[in-house]
């Protein structure tokens, strides 16, 4: 038994990463996936998530073809790890642009194609629940979970549920262009003490756009290894169980 049989769902950015697992995954549930990307990639059909324009387009596709839209996961994104001293304002402007109102237009086109029990899936970040340092980032991911909840609210009474799905430290190209130092703070940080993959962003997503998800909306996930889950505090329960902070018995529970 597949969980989406029949089901039409777009995805942003699927040329690559987790966007290009969501759609092989979809897929593989049964869904008629229509996979998009800024960039030329086979099986990709091209979408700017800025552009009005090519949002209106693929709506009035969508329509002519289906008729009907039961699934929207907004996974195009971009980061920019300026600091808050360094960014410039169009930098913020075009983060913003694709994290924020990427997502805003996919709604706007594509649910007055939906029918009640159609599902929207946002990809936040661990940076929308932090105050991680890339700040045009974090601001962009902050204003998606605004996004989210307003959209919630304002599309349930029409049967459409839409959740955001916030992932932690996943193997991609965006995040192999990160500097090393990077990645292992975040090891360092990660409960789990290991990166994510892309297939256990896509199995949620896969799970949140079926019908087993029928009564969840507005919700936020983290898929981050318990990264989000500590609050600030692991280094301190760490050094304590390693014994550097003093008398060496700091490690035995309770205290
Ligand atoms: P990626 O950089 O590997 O892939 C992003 C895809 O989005 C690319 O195919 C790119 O061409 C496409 N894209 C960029 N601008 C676009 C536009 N204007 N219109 C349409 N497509 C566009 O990134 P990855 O890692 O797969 O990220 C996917 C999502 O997950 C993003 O929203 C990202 O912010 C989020 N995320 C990723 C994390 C990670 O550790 N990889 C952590 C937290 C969140």
């Amino acid at each position: 038994m597949t969980r989406l049989p029949g089901k039409v769902v777009v995805v942003t950015g699927a040329a690559r990463g987790q966007g290009a697992a969501e759609a092989e995954t979809l897929t593989r549930e049964g869904a008629r996936v229509i996979a998009t990307d800024i960039t030329d990639a086979p099986g990709c059909r091209r979408l700017d998530v800025t552009s009005d324009k090519e949002w209106a387009e693929l709506a009035a596709e969508l329509r002519e073809s289906y008729g009907q839209v039961h699934g929207l996961v907004n996974n195009a994104g971009i980061t920019w790890r300026a600091r808050i001293d360094d960014v410039r304002p169009e930098d913020f402007a075009r983060v913003h642009a694709v994290n924020v109102t990427g997502p805003l237009l996919g709604i706007q086109h594509l649910a007055p194609l939906m029918p009640p029990g159609a599902s929207i899936v946002n990809v936040g970040s661990t940076a929308a629940l932090t105050g991680h340092y890339p700040v045009a980032y974090t601001a962009s991911k902050w204003a998606l979970r605004g996004l989210s909840k307003a959209a919630a609210t304002e599309l349930g009474p029409r049967g459409i549920r839409v959740n955001t799905v916030h992932p932690g430290f996943i193997e991609t190209e965006m995040t192999a262009s990160a500097a090393p130092a990077f990645r292992e703070a975040n090891l360092r940080e990660t409960p789990l003490g290991r990166t994510g993959t892309v297939a256990e962003i896509a199995s949620l997503v896969a799970f949140l756009l079926s019908d087993e998800a029928s009564f969840i909306t507005g919700a936020e996930i983290p898929v981050d290894g318990g990264l989000t889950a500590h609050g600030g505090v692991k280094s301190i329960s760490d050094a304590l169980r390693d014994g550097v902070a003093g008398s060496g018995s700091e490690g035995r529970w309770p205290r």
